[in-house]
């Protein structure tokens, strides 16, 4: 699948009324998870209520443990942190780093604003090393740009509540 195609998806996915955020949501992880190679793990990281913690709402592939990362650990929690995006070719170059499974070689991690506020994040795992490209970081972007909007449309933020 292209990135114009994925998009595509992804709007009908968000524009479909049958479906709630949590549906919509892991319905875009599948999508990606599918028709994307190197795609093995995909989910969705909010900030879970006002800790400084992300907390695993969506996702697609095998189950992880790692449903709660602290701000600042690995590379999710590195991201929360510094409202960049991470691309990491090589995981085994990286000392800040939580491993979901040892078949995960690669990692690209995007945060996802609203209204300039870094509220979480897409990540996805692959079992290819140096997989992630450009057109990766620019489609992950457009993705999270379509959920801010949906999120902010249907008045689903916070996406977790306070604690
Ligand atoms: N590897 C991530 C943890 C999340 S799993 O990839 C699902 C990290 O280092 O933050």
């Amino acid at each position: 699948m292209n990135s114009r195609k994925a998009l595509e998806q992804v709007s009908a996915i968000i524009e479909n009324k049958d479906l709630n955020i949590q549906t919509s949501l892991d319905e875009i992880c599948r999508c990606l998870q599918e028709n994307f190679k190197h795609y093995d793990w995909v989910g969705f990281y909010f900030r879970n209520g006002n800790l400084e913690e992300l907390k695993l709402k969506s996702f697609a592939g095998e189950p992880t443990d790692h449903t709660i990362i602290p701000f600042g650990k690995g590379i999710c929690g590195q991201v929360a942190v510094s409202n960049q995006n991470f691309v990491v070719p090589d995981v085994k170059a990286q000392d800040n780093y939580i491993a979901c499974s040892i078949n995960v070689k690669s990692e690209i991690v995007i945060p996802l604003f609203v209204a300039g506020e870094n509220i979480g994040q897409i990540d996805i795992d692959s079992h290819q090393v140096d997989p992630f490209t450009k057109e990766d970081e620019d489609l992950l972007t457009n993705i999270n740009q379509l959920v801010a909007e949906y999120l902010q449309k249907e008045n689903a933020l916070p996406v977790f509540e306070s604690n």
